[in-house]
Protein backbone atom coordinates (compact mmCIF):
# COMPACT_ATOMS: atom_id res chain seq x y z
CA UNK A 1 0.00 0.00 0.00
CA UNK A 2 1.00 3.63 -0.93
CA UNK A 3 0.70 5.80 2.08
CA UNK A 4 -2.46 8.04 1.95
CA UNK A 5 -0.88 11.21 3.43
CA UNK A 6 2.11 10.53 0.03
CA UNK A 7 -0.84 10.41 -2.61
CA UNK A 8 -2.22 13.83 -0.68
CA UNK A 9 0.87 15.18 -1.22
CA UNK A 10 1.41 14.11 -4.04
CA UNK A 11 -2.39 15.55 -5.95
CA UNK A 12 -1.46 18.88 -3.87
CA UNK A 13 2.10 19.11 -5.76
CA UNK A 14 0.45 18.34 -9.16
CA UNK A 15 -1.54 20.59 -11.04
CA UNK A 16 -4.46 18.36 -13.50
CA UNK A 17 -4.69 21.40 -15.80
CA UNK A 18 -0.56 20.48 -16.59
CA UNK A 19 -1.70 16.81 -15.95
CA UNK A 20 -4.51 16.79 -18.67
CA UNK A 21 -3.08 19.69 -20.85
CA UNK A 22 -0.52 17.43 -21.96
CA UNK A 23 -2.87 15.45 -23.71
CA UNK A 24 -5.92 17.41 -24.08
CA UNK A 25 -5.67 21.27 -25.92
CA UNK A 26 -7.25 23.58 -22.63
CA UNK A 27 -8.76 26.84 -23.16
CA UNK A 28 -9.52 29.06 -20.12
CA UNK A 29 -13.32 29.41 -20.09
CA UNK A 30 -14.21 31.40 -16.72
CA UNK A 31 -12.66 29.54 -13.64
CA UNK A 32 -12.46 26.29 -15.46
CA UNK A 33 -10.43 25.14 -18.25
CA UNK A 34 -12.28 23.46 -21.03
CA UNK A 35 -11.72 21.40 -24.15
CA UNK A 36 -12.98 18.43 -26.25
CA UNK A 37 -13.36 15.36 -23.76
CA UNK A 38 -11.20 12.76 -24.91
CA UNK A 39 -13.53 10.15 -23.44
CA UNK A 40 -15.78 10.29 -26.13
CA UNK A 41 -16.38 11.44 -29.29
CA UNK A 42 -17.50 15.43 -29.79
CA UNK A 43 -17.48 18.30 -31.83
CA UNK A 44 -17.82 20.92 -29.25
CA UNK A 45 -16.37 20.89 -25.63
CA UNK A 46 -17.69 19.92 -22.83
CA UNK A 47 -14.90 18.45 -21.42
CA UNK A 48 -14.18 21.04 -18.33
CA UNK A 49 -10.95 20.61 -15.59
CA UNK A 50 -11.06 22.52 -12.34
CA UNK A 51 -7.83 23.97 -10.81
CA UNK A 52 -9.83 24.45 -7.82
CA UNK A 53 -10.86 21.09 -7.39
CA UNK A 54 -8.16 19.60 -8.83
CA UNK A 55 -10.56 17.63 -11.07
CA UNK A 56 -12.02 17.15 -14.32
CA UNK A 57 -15.81 16.57 -15.16
CA UNK A 58 -16.98 15.88 -19.04
CA UNK A 59 -21.00 17.24 -18.89
CA UNK A 60 -20.99 15.01 -22.00
CA UNK A 61 -20.30 11.35 -20.75
CA UNK A 62 -19.96 12.38 -17.29
CA UNK A 63 -16.29 10.92 -16.84
CA UNK A 64 -14.84 12.60 -13.89
CA UNK A 65 -11.37 12.45 -11.59
CA UNK A 66 -8.32 13.58 -10.26
CA UNK A 67 -4.49 13.40 -12.09
CA UNK A 68 -4.12 10.04 -11.01
CA UNK A 69 -7.97 9.05 -12.48
CA UNK A 70 -7.08 10.71 -15.30
CA UNK A 71 -3.98 8.85 -15.80
CA UNK A 72 -5.59 5.82 -15.28
CA UNK A 73 -8.54 6.51 -17.80
CA UNK A 74 -6.11 8.08 -20.65
CA UNK A 75 -3.56 5.77 -20.33
CA UNK A 76 -4.77 2.87 -19.27
CA UNK A 77 -2.28 2.68 -16.45
CA UNK A 78 -3.37 1.02 -12.82
CA UNK A 79 -3.46 3.31 -9.78
CA UNK A 80 -0.24 2.64 -8.85
CA UNK A 81 1.41 2.53 -11.98
CA UNK A 82 -0.80 6.11 -11.89
CA UNK A 83 0.52 7.41 -8.91
CA UNK A 84 4.50 6.22 -9.94
CA UNK A 85 4.17 8.31 -12.92
CA UNK A 86 2.95 11.42 -11.64
CA UNK A 87 5.00 11.67 -8.83
CA UNK A 88 8.01 10.69 -11.55
CA UNK A 89 7.37 13.10 -13.44
CA UNK A 90 7.39 15.58 -10.22
CA UNK A 91 10.25 14.24 -8.92
CA UNK A 92 8.51 12.45 -5.86
CA UNK A 93 10.01 9.23 -4.90
CA UNK A 94 7.08 6.59 -4.15
CA UNK A 95 7.59 4.84 -0.42
CA UNK A 96 7.14 1.50 -1.64
CA UNK A 97 4.74 -0.89 0.45
CA UNK A 98 7.66 -3.35 0.32
CA UNK A 99 10.95 -3.09 2.37
CA UNK A 100 13.40 -1.93 0.29
CA UNK A 101 15.91 0.79 2.27
CA UNK A 102 15.94 4.29 0.54
CA UNK A 103 19.01 2.92 -1.27
CA UNK A 104 17.98 -0.13 -2.69
CA UNK A 105 14.70 1.82 -4.13
CA UNK A 106 17.24 4.39 -5.74
CA UNK A 107 18.89 0.96 -7.25
CA UNK A 108 15.92 -0.83 -8.51
CA UNK A 109 14.48 2.67 -10.16
CA UNK A 110 17.79 3.00 -11.47
CA UNK A 111 18.30 -0.03 -12.99
CA UNK A 112 15.34 -0.15 -14.26
CA UNK A 113 15.83 3.37 -16.04
CA UNK A 114 19.31 1.83 -17.13
CA UNK A 115 17.11 -1.44 -19.00
CA UNK A 116 14.76 0.95 -20.45
CA UNK A 117 17.70 3.45 -22.13
CA UNK A 118 19.49 -0.15 -23.31
CA UNK A 119 16.38 -1.09 -24.94
CA UNK A 120 15.69 1.73 -26.40
CA UNK A 121 18.92 1.84 -28.20
CA UNK A 122 18.52 -1.79 -29.40
CA UNK A 123 15.85 -0.63 -30.78
CA UNK A 124 16.72 2.53 -32.84
CA UNK A 125 19.36 -0.04 -34.17
CA UNK A 126 17.16 -2.76 -35.21
CA UNK A 127 15.10 0.24 -36.92
CA UNK A 128 17.78 1.34 -38.83
CA UNK A 129 19.38 -1.76 -39.81
CA UNK A 130 16.20 -2.33 -41.31
CA UNK A 131 17.01 -0.11 -44.02
CA UNK A 132 20.22 -1.82 -45.30
CA UNK A 133 18.60 -4.99 -45.22
CA UNK A 134 16.86 -5.54 -48.86
CA UNK A 135 15.76 -9.55 -48.14
CA UNK A 136 14.02 -8.14 -44.48
CA UNK A 137 12.23 -5.35 -46.58
CA UNK A 138 11.31 -7.79 -49.22
CA UNK A 139 9.36 -9.86 -46.37
CA UNK A 140 7.74 -7.44 -45.19
CA UNK A 141 6.39 -6.26 -48.44
CA UNK A 142 5.34 -9.77 -49.38
CA UNK A 143 3.55 -9.86 -46.06
CA UNK A 144 1.68 -6.57 -47.46
CA UNK A 145 3.22 -4.34 -45.42
CA UNK A 146 4.05 -0.54 -46.23
CA UNK A 147 6.97 1.31 -44.85
CA UNK A 148 4.46 3.98 -43.26
CA UNK A 149 2.84 1.00 -41.51
CA UNK A 150 6.21 -0.69 -40.02
CA UNK A 151 7.33 2.89 -38.87
CA UNK A 152 4.33 3.02 -36.87
CA UNK A 153 5.25 -0.35 -35.35
CA UNK A 154 8.93 0.66 -35.05
CA UNK A 155 9.87 -2.65 -37.01
CA UNK A 156 13.48 -3.81 -37.32
CA UNK A 157 16.15 -5.81 -38.21
CA UNK A 158 18.16 -7.86 -36.56
CA UNK A 159 21.51 -8.69 -38.91
CA UNK A 160 22.81 -12.06 -39.01
CA UNK A 161 25.92 -11.54 -36.69
CA UNK A 162 26.79 -12.96 -33.06
CA UNK A 163 27.60 -9.66 -31.87
CA UNK A 164 25.92 -7.07 -33.99
CA UNK A 165 24.82 -4.96 -30.39
CA UNK A 166 28.54 -4.44 -29.71
CA UNK A 167 28.80 -1.53 -32.29
CA UNK A 168 25.37 0.29 -30.38
CA UNK A 169 27.08 -0.84 -26.41
CA UNK A 170 30.45 0.49 -25.85
CA UNK A 171 30.46 -2.24 -23.12
CA UNK A 172 29.29 -5.05 -24.89
CA UNK A 173 30.29 -7.07 -21.82
CA UNK A 174 27.80 -4.85 -19.36
CA UNK A 175 25.24 -7.03 -17.37
CA UNK A 176 22.51 -4.54 -18.02
CA UNK A 177 22.64 -6.21 -21.76
CA UNK A 178 21.74 -9.82 -20.11
CA UNK A 179 19.22 -8.30 -18.30
CA UNK A 180 17.39 -6.47 -20.99
CA UNK A 181 17.49 -10.04 -22.40
CA UNK A 182 19.21 -8.57 -25.49
CA UNK A 183 22.38 -11.16 -25.27
CA UNK A 184 22.95 -14.80 -23.99
CA UNK A 185 25.65 -15.42 -21.73
CA UNK A 186 26.86 -19.44 -22.83
CA UNK A 187 29.11 -20.86 -20.18
CA UNK A 188 31.38 -23.87 -21.22
CA UNK A 189 31.17 -27.16 -19.68
CA UNK A 190 33.70 -26.30 -16.96
CA UNK A 191 31.74 -23.62 -15.81
CA UNK A 192 35.01 -20.86 -16.37
CA UNK A 193 34.88 -19.64 -19.74
CA UNK A 194 31.98 -17.17 -20.89
CA UNK A 195 31.03 -16.25 -24.51
CA UNK A 196 28.43 -13.62 -25.18
CA UNK A 197 26.67 -13.80 -28.58
CA UNK A 198 23.45 -11.55 -29.55
CA UNK A 199 19.96 -13.40 -28.87
CA UNK A 200 18.21 -11.83 -31.79
CA UNK A 201 20.24 -12.47 -35.26
CA UNK A 202 18.87 -12.49 -38.94
CA UNK A 203 15.03 -11.96 -37.73
CA UNK A 204 12.84 -9.66 -38.12
CA UNK A 205 12.07 -7.76 -35.38
CA UNK A 206 9.18 -6.31 -33.44
CA UNK A 207 9.17 -4.01 -30.16
CA UNK A 208 6.92 -4.41 -27.80
CA UNK A 209 5.72 -1.39 -26.13
CA UNK A 210 4.02 -0.42 -22.26
CA UNK A 211 1.16 1.67 -22.55
CA UNK A 212 3.94 4.56 -22.19
CA UNK A 213 5.26 3.93 -25.05
CA UNK A 214 8.77 2.26 -23.96
CA UNK A 215 9.80 -0.63 -25.78
CA UNK A 216 10.15 -3.50 -23.32
CA UNK A 217 11.03 -6.57 -24.84
CA UNK A 218 10.92 -7.94 -28.70
CA UNK A 219 10.09 -10.42 -30.75
CA UNK A 220 12.18 -11.41 -33.44
CA UNK A 221 10.17 -13.41 -36.70
CA UNK A 222 12.81 -15.87 -38.84
CA UNK A 223 12.05 -14.83 -42.27
CA UNK A 224 12.22 -18.56 -44.25
CA UNK A 225 10.90 -21.48 -42.02
CA UNK A 226 12.64 -22.86 -39.29
CA UNK A 227 12.37 -22.65 -35.28
CA UNK A 228 11.17 -21.15 -33.84
CA UNK A 229 8.90 -19.21 -35.69
CA UNK A 230 9.12 -16.21 -33.57
CA UNK A 231 11.61 -15.86 -30.80
CA UNK A 232 10.64 -13.50 -27.89
CA UNK A 233 12.88 -11.49 -24.95
CA UNK A 234 12.48 -13.73 -21.78
CA UNK A 235 10.56 -12.38 -18.71
CA UNK A 236 12.91 -9.14 -17.51
CA UNK A 237 12.23 -6.64 -14.81
CA UNK A 238 10.59 -4.62 -17.66
CA UNK A 239 8.80 -7.26 -19.05
CA UNK A 240 5.90 -9.96 -18.18
CA UNK A 241 4.76 -12.05 -21.01
CA UNK A 242 1.04 -12.59 -19.25
CA UNK A 243 0.95 -9.16 -18.40
CA UNK A 244 1.70 -7.21 -21.59
CA UNK A 245 -0.79 -6.71 -24.60
CA UNK A 246 1.28 -6.19 -28.05
CA UNK A 247 0.24 -3.18 -29.79
CA UNK A 248 -1.72 -1.13 -26.99
CA UNK A 249 -0.22 1.92 -26.94
CA UNK A 250 -0.17 1.78 -30.74
CA UNK A 251 -3.90 0.89 -30.83
CA UNK A 252 -5.26 3.71 -28.22
CA UNK A 253 -6.14 6.42 -29.59
CA UNK A 254 -7.83 4.18 -32.63
CA UNK A 255 -9.85 2.16 -29.84
CA UNK A 256 -11.51 5.47 -28.70
CA UNK A 257 -12.47 6.15 -31.91
CA UNK A 258 -13.26 2.77 -33.07
CA UNK A 259 -15.43 1.80 -29.78
CA UNK A 260 -14.20 -1.03 -29.47
CA UNK A 261 -10.47 -3.25 -28.92
CA UNK A 262 -9.93 -6.24 -31.38
CA UNK A 263 -7.98 -8.46 -29.83
CA UNK A 264 -6.06 -11.06 -31.80
CA UNK A 265 -3.29 -13.88 -31.23
CA UNK A 266 -0.65 -12.69 -33.39
CA UNK A 267 2.09 -9.43 -34.33
CA UNK A 268 1.00 -10.19 -37.71
CA UNK A 269 -2.38 -9.79 -37.17
CA UNK A 270 -2.49 -6.95 -35.36
CA UNK A 271 0.48 -4.97 -37.82
CA UNK A 272 -1.98 -6.31 -40.78
CA UNK A 273 -5.09 -5.19 -39.48
CA UNK A 274 -3.60 -1.88 -38.95
CA UNK A 275 -2.72 -1.75 -42.48
CA UNK A 276 -5.99 -2.88 -43.77
CA UNK A 277 -8.34 -0.14 -41.61
CA UNK A 278 -8.32 -1.81 -38.22
CA UNK A 279 -5.74 -0.24 -36.10
CA UNK A 280 -7.60 -0.49 -33.12
CA UNK A 281 -6.14 -3.99 -32.34
CA UNK A 282 -3.95 -5.55 -30.23
CA UNK A 283 -2.42 -9.24 -29.29
CA UNK A 284 -1.72 -11.51 -26.32
CA UNK A 285 1.47 -12.39 -26.39
CA UNK A 286 1.69 -16.03 -27.41
CA UNK A 287 0.04 -16.63 -24.08
CA UNK A 288 -3.46 -17.06 -22.96
CA UNK A 289 -5.39 -14.25 -22.37
CA UNK A 290 -5.31 -13.57 -18.57
CA UNK A 291 -7.89 -11.76 -16.16
CA UNK A 292 -5.00 -9.07 -16.30
CA UNK A 293 -5.16 -8.37 -19.97
CA UNK A 294 -8.96 -8.48 -19.43
CA UNK A 295 -9.12 -5.39 -16.25
CA UNK A 296 -6.15 -3.50 -19.25
CA UNK A 297 -8.30 -3.59 -21.90
CA UNK A 298 -11.14 -2.92 -20.26
CA UNK A 299 -9.50 0.25 -18.77
CA UNK A 300 -9.88 1.40 -22.75
CA UNK A 301 -12.88 0.81 -23.91
CA UNK A 302 -16.10 -0.79 -22.60
CA UNK A 303 -16.34 -3.35 -25.81
CA UNK A 304 -14.02 -5.54 -26.82
CA UNK A 305 -14.25 -8.19 -29.23
CA UNK A 306 -11.86 -11.04 -29.22
CA UNK A 307 -10.52 -13.38 -32.66
CA UNK A 308 -10.11 -16.77 -32.61
CA UNK A 309 -9.28 -19.09 -35.25
CA UNK A 310 -11.99 -21.34 -35.83
CA UNK A 311 -10.43 -24.53 -34.98
CA UNK A 312 -10.13 -26.71 -31.87
CA UNK A 313 -7.40 -24.95 -30.51
CA UNK A 314 -9.11 -21.76 -31.12
CA UNK A 315 -11.98 -22.79 -29.39
CA UNK A 316 -9.55 -23.66 -26.16
CA UNK A 317 -8.31 -20.37 -26.54
CA UNK A 318 -11.50 -18.87 -26.43
CA UNK A 319 -12.61 -20.73 -23.59
CA UNK A 320 -9.37 -19.26 -21.57
CA UNK A 321 -10.58 -15.57 -22.58
CA UNK A 322 -14.02 -16.30 -21.61
CA UNK A 323 -12.79 -17.63 -17.98
CA UNK A 324 -10.34 -14.90 -17.66
CA UNK A 325 -13.80 -12.10 -18.45
CA UNK A 326 -16.23 -13.49 -16.30
CA UNK A 327 -14.94 -11.96 -13.44
CA UNK A 328 -15.38 -8.68 -15.01
CA UNK A 329 -18.36 -8.64 -16.48
CA UNK A 330 -20.60 -5.80 -16.08
CA UNK A 331 -23.51 -4.32 -17.84
CA UNK A 332 -22.47 -1.57 -19.53
CA UNK A 333 -19.57 -3.48 -21.10
CA UNK A 334 -19.89 -5.47 -24.04
CA UNK A 335 -17.61 -8.76 -25.06
CA UNK A 336 -17.89 -10.40 -28.14
CA UNK A 337 -16.23 -14.36 -29.59
CA UNK A 338 -15.18 -13.82 -33.45
CA UNK A 339 -14.57 -17.21 -34.72
CA UNK A 340 -12.96 -17.15 -37.70
CA UNK A 341 -13.13 -19.55 -40.47
CA UNK A 342 -10.66 -22.70 -39.37
CA UNK A 343 -7.08 -22.71 -41.02
CA UNK A 344 -7.26 -19.09 -41.03
CA UNK A 345 -6.03 -15.85 -38.34
CA UNK A 346 -7.30 -12.27 -38.57
CA UNK A 347 -4.55 -11.33 -41.21
CA UNK A 348 -5.03 -14.58 -43.64
CA UNK A 349 -8.12 -14.14 -43.20
CA UNK A 350 -8.59 -10.02 -44.13
CA UNK A 351 -5.75 -10.72 -46.86
CA UNK A 352 -8.04 -13.22 -48.87
CA UNK A 353 -11.71 -11.70 -48.08
CA UNK A 354 -10.94 -8.12 -47.80
CA UNK A 355 -11.85 -5.40 -44.86
CA UNK A 356 -15.72 -5.24 -45.39
CA UNK A 357 -15.67 -9.29 -45.02
CA UNK A 358 -13.91 -8.72 -41.88
CA UNK A 359 -15.37 -5.99 -41.07
CA UNK A 360 -19.24 -7.54 -41.20
CA UNK A 361 -17.12 -10.92 -38.87
CA UNK A 362 -16.58 -8.60 -36.10
CA UNK A 363 -20.36 -7.01 -36.65
CA UNK A 364 -21.74 -10.91 -36.41
CA UNK A 365 -19.17 -11.91 -33.22
CA UNK A 366 -20.86 -14.11 -30.37
CA UNK A 367 -21.78 -12.21 -27.93
CA UNK A 368 -20.38 -13.53 -24.54
CA UNK A 369 -23.60 -14.65 -23.17
CA UNK A 370 -24.16 -17.33 -25.90
CA UNK A 371 -20.51 -18.72 -25.96
CA UNK A 372 -20.97 -19.61 -22.14
CA UNK A 373 -24.46 -21.01 -22.65
CA UNK A 374 -22.51 -22.66 -26.02
CA UNK A 375 -20.08 -24.19 -23.58
CA UNK A 376 -21.80 -25.32 -21.13
CA UNK A 377 -24.61 -27.41 -23.17
CA UNK A 378 -21.30 -28.64 -25.18
CA UNK A 379 -22.65 -32.49 -26.23
CA UNK A 380 -24.85 -32.92 -23.36
CA UNK A 381 -28.48 -34.13 -24.28
CA UNK A 382 -30.76 -31.49 -22.89
CA UNK A 383 -33.57 -34.07 -23.47
CA UNK A 384 -32.33 -35.89 -20.88
CA UNK A 385 -32.50 -35.38 -16.93
CA UNK A 386 -28.66 -36.47 -17.00
CA UNK A 387 -28.15 -34.07 -19.50
CA UNK A 388 -29.92 -31.38 -18.22
CA UNK A 389 -28.41 -31.65 -14.75
CA UNK A 390 -25.15 -32.07 -16.36
CA UNK A 391 -25.34 -28.41 -18.29
CA UNK A 392 -25.96 -26.78 -14.69
CA UNK A 393 -22.77 -28.31 -12.99
CA UNK A 394 -20.49 -27.35 -16.11
CA UNK A 395 -22.52 -23.78 -16.17
CA UNK A 396 -22.07 -23.63 -11.77
CA UNK A 397 -18.22 -22.60 -12.03
CA UNK A 398 -18.68 -19.88 -14.73
CA UNK A 399 -21.39 -18.30 -13.31
CA UNK A 400 -19.92 -18.26 -9.60
CA UNK A 401 -16.68 -16.28 -11.35
CA UNK A 402 -19.75 -13.48 -12.46
CA UNK A 403 -20.33 -10.71 -10.03
CA UNK A 404 -24.24 -10.37 -9.62
CA UNK A 405 -25.73 -8.47 -12.86
CA UNK A 406 -28.12 -8.09 -15.39
CA UNK A 407 -26.10 -9.96 -17.40
CA UNK A 408 -25.77 -12.98 -15.11
CA UNK A 409 -29.45 -12.77 -14.33
CA UNK A 410 -30.53 -13.23 -18.22
CA UNK A 411 -27.47 -15.98 -18.51
CA UNK A 412 -29.52 -17.73 -15.35
CA UNK A 413 -32.71 -16.89 -16.85
CA UNK A 414 -31.51 -18.84 -20.47
CA UNK A 415 -30.58 -21.53 -18.75
CA UNK A 416 -33.26 -22.12 -16.12
CA UNK A 417 -35.55 -22.40 -19.30
CA UNK A 418 -32.80 -24.84 -21.43
CA UNK A 419 -32.74 -27.61 -18.05
CA UNK A 420 -36.50 -26.73 -17.00
CA UNK A 421 -35.79 -25.27 -13.99
CA UNK A 422 -36.42 -21.80 -12.65
CA UNK A 423 -34.16 -18.90 -12.36
CA UNK A 424 -33.97 -18.75 -8.12
CA UNK A 425 -33.83 -22.62 -8.97
CA UNK A 426 -30.42 -22.24 -10.68
CA UNK A 427 -29.11 -19.37 -8.19
CA UNK A 428 -29.93 -21.47 -4.46
CA UNK A 429 -28.41 -24.60 -6.44
CA UNK A 430 -25.24 -22.75 -7.87
CA UNK A 431 -25.07 -20.51 -4.63
CA UNK A 432 -25.12 -17.42 -6.48
CA UNK A 433 -23.76 -14.57 -4.64
CA UNK A 434 -26.17 -12.01 -4.38
CA UNK A 435 -28.92 -13.98 -6.09
CA UNK A 436 -30.58 -11.57 -8.32
CA UNK A 437 -33.08 -13.42 -9.57
CA UNK A 438 -34.62 -14.07 -6.01
CA UNK A 439 -34.82 -10.18 -5.42
CA UNK A 440 -35.92 -9.02 -8.76
CA UNK A 441 -38.30 -7.16 -7.08
CA UNK A 442 -36.32 -4.60 -4.84
CA UNK A 443 -34.97 -1.66 -6.40
CA UNK A 444 -31.26 -2.05 -6.90
CA UNK A 445 -28.86 -2.23 -4.08
CA UNK A 446 -27.28 1.28 -4.46
CA UNK A 447 -30.48 2.84 -4.84
CA UNK A 448 -32.30 1.27 -2.43
CA UNK A 449 -29.54 2.25 0.36
CA UNK A 450 -28.85 5.86 -1.65
CA UNK A 451 -29.30 8.10 1.54
CA UNK A 452 -31.66 10.84 0.96
CA UNK A 453 -32.75 14.54 2.43
CA UNK A 454 -30.16 15.47 4.94
CA UNK A 455 -27.89 12.59 5.65
CA UNK A 456 -27.24 13.37 1.66
CA UNK A 457 -27.19 16.86 1.59
CA UNK A 458 -24.35 16.12 4.65
CA UNK A 459 -22.73 13.96 2.74
CA UNK A 460 -21.95 15.74 -0.56
CA UNK A 461 -20.62 18.68 1.61
CA UNK A 462 -18.23 16.39 3.12
CA UNK A 463 -16.59 14.89 -0.47
CA UNK A 464 -16.40 18.07 -1.90
CA UNK A 465 -15.14 19.79 1.85
CA UNK A 466 -13.54 16.54 3.35
CA UNK A 467 -11.57 19.32 6.16
CA UNK A 468 -14.97 20.08 7.51
CA UNK A 469 -15.54 16.30 8.39
CA UNK A 470 -13.98 17.56 12.12
CA UNK A 471 -17.37 18.87 12.92
CA UNK A 472 -19.23 15.36 13.10
CA UNK A 473 -18.30 13.58 16.00
CA UNK A 474 -20.14 9.89 17.33
CA UNK A 475 -23.39 11.49 18.82
CA UNK A 476 -23.99 13.08 15.32
CA UNK A 477 -23.20 10.18 13.68
CA UNK A 478 -25.36 7.99 16.41
CA UNK A 479 -28.37 10.84 15.24
CA UNK A 480 -27.86 10.47 11.72
CA UNK A 481 -28.20 6.76 12.31
CA UNK A 482 -31.31 6.84 13.76
CA UNK A 483 -32.78 9.29 11.37
CA UNK A 484 -31.38 7.03 8.22
CA UNK A 485 -30.65 4.20 9.34
CA UNK A 486 -29.55 3.11 4.93
CA UNK A 487 -27.16 5.80 4.76
CA UNK A 488 -25.35 5.72 8.04
CA UNK A 489 -22.54 2.90 7.12
CA UNK A 490 -21.80 5.03 4.11
CA UNK A 491 -22.00 8.41 6.38
CA UNK A 492 -19.59 6.42 8.60
CA UNK A 493 -17.21 5.21 6.25
CA UNK A 494 -17.13 8.55 4.66
CA UNK A 495 -16.03 10.74 8.34
CA UNK A 496 -13.65 8.02 8.61
CA UNK A 497 -11.71 8.17 5.62
CA UNK A 498 -12.10 12.49 5.89
CA UNK A 499 -10.98 12.66 9.27
CA UNK A 500 -7.62 10.71 8.52
CA UNK A 501 -6.77 12.71 5.73
CA UNK A 502 -6.74 15.17 8.30
CA UNK A 503 -6.73 18.72 8.37
CA UNK A 504 -5.40 19.37 5.17
CA UNK A 505 -7.70 16.73 2.68
CA UNK A 506 -8.84 18.18 -0.48
CA UNK A 507 -11.88 16.73 -2.49
CA UNK A 508 -9.65 15.06 -4.92
CA UNK A 509 -7.55 12.85 -3.24
CA UNK A 510 -10.31 11.78 -1.34
CA UNK A 511 -12.37 10.78 -4.26
CA UNK A 512 -9.88 8.60 -5.40
CA UNK A 513 -9.60 7.02 -2.09
CA UNK A 514 -13.41 6.47 -1.65
CA UNK A 515 -12.96 5.09 -5.52
CA UNK A 516 -10.16 2.96 -4.31
CA UNK A 517 -12.57 1.49 -1.56
CA UNK A 518 -14.86 0.41 -4.00
CA UNK A 519 -17.65 1.91 -2.41
CA UNK A 520 -20.40 3.41 -4.16
CA UNK A 521 -19.84 6.62 -3.94
CA UNK A 522 -19.31 7.72 -7.90
CA UNK A 523 -22.53 9.28 -8.04
CA UNK A 524 -21.71 11.54 -5.16
CA UNK A 525 -18.20 12.11 -6.73
CA UNK A 526 -19.85 13.10 -10.10
CA UNK A 527 -22.15 15.64 -8.29
CA UNK A 528 -19.49 17.56 -6.48
CA UNK A 529 -17.28 17.25 -9.54
CA UNK A 530 -20.17 19.40 -11.32
CA UNK A 531 -21.22 21.96 -8.84
CA UNK A 532 -20.20 25.29 -8.70
CA UNK A 533 -18.19 25.92 -5.48
CA UNK A 534 -18.81 28.09 -2.57
CA UNK A 535 -16.66 29.65 -0.32
CA UNK A 536 -15.44 27.40 2.54
CA UNK A 537 -17.26 29.61 5.61
CA UNK A 538 -20.40 29.43 3.84
CA UNK A 539 -20.34 25.54 3.05
CA UNK A 540 -19.21 25.67 6.88
CA UNK A 541 -22.33 27.36 7.83
CA UNK A 542 -24.62 24.90 5.83
CA UNK A 543 -22.56 21.92 7.47
CA UNK A 544 -23.26 23.09 10.66
CA UNK A 545 -27.05 23.41 10.13
CA UNK A 546 -27.41 20.52 8.23
CA UNK A 547 -26.02 18.92 11.29
CA UNK A 548 -28.49 20.40 13.91
CA UNK A 549 -31.51 19.67 11.97
CA UNK A 550 -30.21 15.98 12.43
CA UNK A 551 -29.87 16.61 16.05
CA UNK A 552 -33.44 18.50 16.13
CA UNK A 553 -35.08 16.16 14.26
CA UNK A 554 -33.63 12.91 16.47
CA UNK A 555 -34.56 15.01 19.25
CA UNK A 556 -38.37 15.50 17.85
CA UNK A 557 -38.69 11.99 17.82
CA UNK A 558 -37.70 11.20 20.90
CA UNK A 559 -40.32 13.53 22.13
CA UNK A 560 -42.78 12.46 20.51
CA UNK A 561 -42.52 9.11 21.65
CA UNK A 562 -42.17 10.65 25.39
CA UNK A 563 -45.37 11.89 25.02
CA UNK A 564 -47.21 8.88 23.67
CA UNK A 565 -45.68 7.28 26.15
CA UNK A 566 -48.15 9.87 28.44
CA UNK A 567 -45.26 11.04 30.68
CA UNK A 568 -46.00 8.96 33.72
CA UNK A 569 -42.55 8.12 35.47
CA UNK A 570 -40.42 10.70 36.73
CA UNK A 571 -37.35 10.09 34.83
CA UNK A 572 -39.52 10.90 31.50
CA UNK A 573 -40.51 14.18 32.75
CA UNK A 574 -36.67 14.65 33.48
CA UNK A 575 -35.83 14.12 29.67
CA UNK A 576 -38.61 15.78 28.28
CA UNK A 577 -37.34 18.54 29.95
CA UNK A 578 -34.00 18.22 28.90
CA UNK A 579 -35.08 17.31 25.31
CA UNK A 580 -36.93 20.99 25.37
CA UNK A 581 -34.19 23.11 26.99
CA UNK A 582 -31.62 21.13 23.88
CA UNK A 583 -34.14 22.47 21.37
CA UNK A 584 -34.33 25.63 22.64
CA UNK A 585 -29.98 25.58 22.95
CA UNK A 586 -29.75 24.54 19.28
CA UNK A 587 -32.66 27.39 17.79
CA UNK A 588 -30.80 30.21 19.62
CA UNK A 589 -27.39 28.99 18.02
CA UNK A 590 -29.18 28.61 14.78
CA UNK A 591 -30.58 32.31 14.90
CA UNK A 592 -27.22 33.37 16.06
CA UNK A 593 -25.16 31.65 12.82
CA UNK A 594 -28.05 33.08 10.61
CA UNK A 595 -27.02 36.65 11.89
CA UNK A 596 -23.22 35.98 10.60
CA UNK A 597 -24.71 35.70 7.01
P1 LIG B 1 1.12 -17.76 -34.88
O1 LIG B 1 1.89 -18.95 -35.23
O2 LIG B 1 -0.36 -17.76 -35.11
O3 LIG B 1 1.83 -16.55 -35.55
O4 LIG B 1 1.42 -17.45 -33.36
P2 LIG B 1 1.32 -15.34 -36.44
O5 LIG B 1 1.26 -14.12 -35.59
O6 LIG B 1 0.12 -15.68 -37.23
O7 LIG B 1 2.58 -15.13 -37.35
P3 LIG B 1 2.78 -15.32 -38.90
O8 LIG B 1 1.55 -14.81 -39.55
O9 LIG B 1 3.03 -16.76 -39.13
O10 LIG B 1 3.97 -14.48 -39.13
C1 LIG B 1 0.70 -16.50 -32.65
C2 LIG B 1 1.60 -15.81 -31.68
O11 LIG B 1 2.19 -16.75 -30.81
C3 LIG B 1 3.50 -16.35 -30.46
C4 LIG B 1 3.71 -15.01 -31.12
O12 LIG B 1 3.33 -13.98 -30.23
C5 LIG B 1 2.77 -15.09 -32.29
O13 LIG B 1 2.44 -13.82 -32.81
N1 LIG B 1 4.51 -17.30 -30.94
C6 LIG B 1 4.26 -18.16 -31.98
C7 LIG B 1 5.76 -17.30 -30.37
O14 LIG B 1 6.01 -16.53 -29.43
N2 LIG B 1 6.71 -18.15 -30.83
C8 LIG B 1 6.49 -18.98 -31.88
O15 LIG B 1 7.40 -19.71 -32.28
C9 LIG B 1 5.22 -18.99 -32.44
MN1 LIG C 1 -0.42 -15.38 -39.20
Amino acid sequence: MIPQSFIQDLLARVDIVDVVGKYVQLKKGGANYMGLCPFHNEKSPSFTVSPTKQFYHCFGCGAHGSSIGFLMEYSGLSYVDAIRDLAQNNGMIVPEEDRLLPAQRAEVQAKSLALSDVMTRASDYYKQQLRGAPQAIAYLKKRGLTGEIAARFGLGFAPDAWDGLRSVFLDYAAPSLVEAGLVIDKTDDDGAHRKRYDRFRDRVMFPIRNTKGQVIAFGGRIMEQGEPKYLNSPETPLFQKGLELYGLFEARQAIREAGYVLVTEGYMDVVALAQMGFPQSVATLGTACTSTHVQKLLRQTDHVVFSFDGDAAGRRAARRALDACLPHINDDKVIKFLFLPAEHDPDSFIREFGADAFDQEVRDAMPLSQFLVREVVGDNDLNSAEGRAKTQFDAKPLLQLMPASGLRLQIVRHLAQLTQTTPAEIETLFDLVQPVARHKLAPPKSRRNAPVGLERQIMRILVAHPSLSAMLDGEVLAAAAVLAPDGAAMLAQLVEFAQEMGESAQFAALADRLRQSGSDFDALIAEVAEQTESELDVVRLELAGAIRQVRLQVLRSELDALVVGGLRDPLAVARYREILQLQEGLRKQAELEAAQR
